[in-house]
């Protein structure tokens, strides 16, 4: 595949992407992708990764995601089938979908590739900061997760088993993901955009408990 045909490819599939997810509302909406599609461009230019396959990857992300389609497989075939009708290279639709695969649902399995680390940091980042924080109280809404349970005792590290015993909050989402994420970025670049995001996220809990209580 020439340069020429890959940019096609590329902007063939943001449309077709775009089309899909514009009126999603579960948190996987196509401003979501195009956020992570350029933050994995400019961390893939830094890291030196494969910015075709990275692109690609990062506008398929989510769409095997078993919210968004009848089953995981099923999603995956779908992109598979629309990376045939465009000619993608073998080696390269096979990493692609590589990349959908381990970043979307087969959690905990290490990342084998350096394009596969760059979308999932992109992802990563994109849950976390001031964006990160909207997405979670709009998951929570959406999900009629309560806002905050002062009984659940979530501002000290919880236990899992205390939080299998406590109602799903917004709030606890911080606690069970969100700040977890900055030590667990693959690159460099990740590790540093993650910094600052991570500590708006701790400034954010400070105030919100401090006006809680009534002293803010
Ligand atoms: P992605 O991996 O694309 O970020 P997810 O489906 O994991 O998508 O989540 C979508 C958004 O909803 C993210 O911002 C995530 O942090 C948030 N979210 C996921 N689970 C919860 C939850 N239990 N409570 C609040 N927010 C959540
Ligand atoms: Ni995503």
């Amino acid at each position: 595949m020439g340069e020429q045909e890959k940019k096609q490819t590329v902007k063939s599939t943001a449309d077709w992407v775009r089309d899909q997810l514009l009126t999603e509302s579960t948190g996987h909406d196509w401003y979501h992708i195009e956020r992570v599609t350029e933050m994995a461009k400019a961390i893939a230019a830094e890291e030196g990764a494969d910015l075709f396959v990275v692109e690609m990857a990062a506008l398929l992300h989510d769409l095997a995601d078993d919210k968004l389609v009848a089953s995981e497989e099923e999603g995956i075939q779908e992109i598979n089938n629309w990376l045939v009708d465009r000619s993608v290279e073998k080696a390269d639709s096979a990493h692609i979908i590589e990349i959908i695969e381990t970043i979307s649902f087969s959690k905990g399995k290490p990342l084998r590739t350096l394009e596969a680390k760059v979308v999932q940091d992109a992802d990563r980042l994109d849950a976390i900061g001031a964006i990160g924080i909207a997405r979670t109280f709009q998951y929570a809404g959406a999900k009629g997760h309560v806002l905050y349970d002062p009984k659940a005792n979530v501002r000290t590290e919880m236990t899992k088993a205390e939080y299998r015993s406590g109602q799903g909050s917004a709030i606890h989402h911080f606690y069970e993901k969100l700040l977890l994420l900055k030590d667990r970025m693959n690159t460099h670049t990740g590790k540093k955009l993650a910094e600052s995001r991570h500590a708006f996220m701790e400034q954010f809990l400070k105030r919100f408990y401090a006006e809680w209580d009534g002293n803010g």
